[in-house]
């Protein structure tokens, strides 16, 4: 009996921490729905783009340089030629001006450590930061 009774403790303290561990996870998660729904189309799900017109974000020395730049890229969209990993890109990538900072905030932090991704996280205050420099 004693027991049994550990045993239903036990599993109720993993069933809670279960649940904390997936809320604690929530930003990340947004991050991805908002990729998902926002990104993927061009970028594809797995951030490897599409050969010779979309720039991947997967392993994108471009995006490691412009980690600064990354928060205006999504609101404002960016034209103009670019090279990543060694190739050359020039299309358009529209912007999305109703994304408010904390989605910003939130993609950015998803494709920076997505796909072997591995830059530094950012709080909100230096996605603020970095939306004020846009031009
Ligand atoms: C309609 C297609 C399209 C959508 C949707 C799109 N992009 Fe792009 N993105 C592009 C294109 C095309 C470029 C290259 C622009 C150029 O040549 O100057 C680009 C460039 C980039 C770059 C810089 C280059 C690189 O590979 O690091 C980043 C970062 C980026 N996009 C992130 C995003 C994020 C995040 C989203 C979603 C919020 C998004 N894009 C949605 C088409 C798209």
């Amino acid at each position: 009996m004693k027991n049994e009774s550990f045993c239903l403790y036990f599993l109720f303290a993993l069933f809670i921490s279960i649940i904390l561990s997936v809320r604690c996870d929530l930003p990340t998660d947004q991050g991805k729905v908002l990729y998902n729904a926002y990104c993927a189309n061009c970028h594809m799900e797995n951030g490897e783009g599409l050969r010779g017109l979309i720039p991947p974000l997967a392993k994108a020395d471009y995006l490691s340089i412009y980690q600064d730049d990354l928060a205006c890229i999504i609101r404002n969209g960016m034209k103009g030629p670019i090279t990543v990993n060694g190739k050359n890109y020039d299309q358009e990538m529209i912007g999305f001006k109703d994304l408010n900072e904390i989605e910003i905030s939130n993609i950015v932090n998803y494709i920076n450590r997505a796909w072997g991704n591995n830059e530094t996280a950012k709080n909100i205050n230096q996605i603020k930061a970095n939306l004020e420099s846009c031009q």
